[in-house]
């Protein structure tokens, strides 16, 4: 795993945060994706003072907002030429219906187009 390129989405909290702490563990070059900057930069100081590996990076990407995807999906290729692992992770449970500046039901598009659109972003496919 060392100096794979991978990105973990929702990667402040949970499984994500884990998942990002765990491949920091085995080497890899990390890019944990979070929504909120703040909530991101305490996730990943935090793993990089329990492993003590340097090879993290942190970006931001609202995965309710399909610019914001595309946005991450260009920075993303502007630093980095290959990507070797995606950990579609983030999602979201919303209380009550929501549409997104899309005009999605926010579950949906969090949860499940979310993840179709970064990954062919991704893969070059759009
Ligand atoms: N834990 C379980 O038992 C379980 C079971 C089945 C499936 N899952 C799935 O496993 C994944 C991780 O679960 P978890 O328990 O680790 O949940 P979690 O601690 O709530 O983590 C979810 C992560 O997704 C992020 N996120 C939510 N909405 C987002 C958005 N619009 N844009 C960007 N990031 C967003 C959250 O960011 P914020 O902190 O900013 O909200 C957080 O980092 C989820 O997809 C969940 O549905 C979990």
């Amino acid at each position: 795993m060392k100096g794979k390129i991978c990105i973990v989405t929702g990667a402040n909290s949970g499984v994500g945060k884990e998942t990002a702490k765990q491949l920091a563990e085995l080497d890899a070059h990390v890019i944990m994706v979070v929504r909120n900057e703040k909530k991101g930069r305490l996730a990943l100081e935090e793993i990089k003072e329990e492993t003590g590996k340097d090879s993290l990076d942190l970006m931001i990407c609202d995965f309710a907002s399909q610019k914001s995807i595309r946005d991450f999906v260009k920075k993303f290729r502007e630093k980095h030429n290959r990507l070797d692992i995606l950990v579609n992770n983030h999602g979201s449970m919303p209380s009550k219906k929501i549409l997104t500046e899309d005009g999605i039901e926010s579950a949906f598009a969090i949860n499940h187009l979310g993840y179709f659109l970064l990954t062919s972003l991704l893969l070059g496919c759009n």
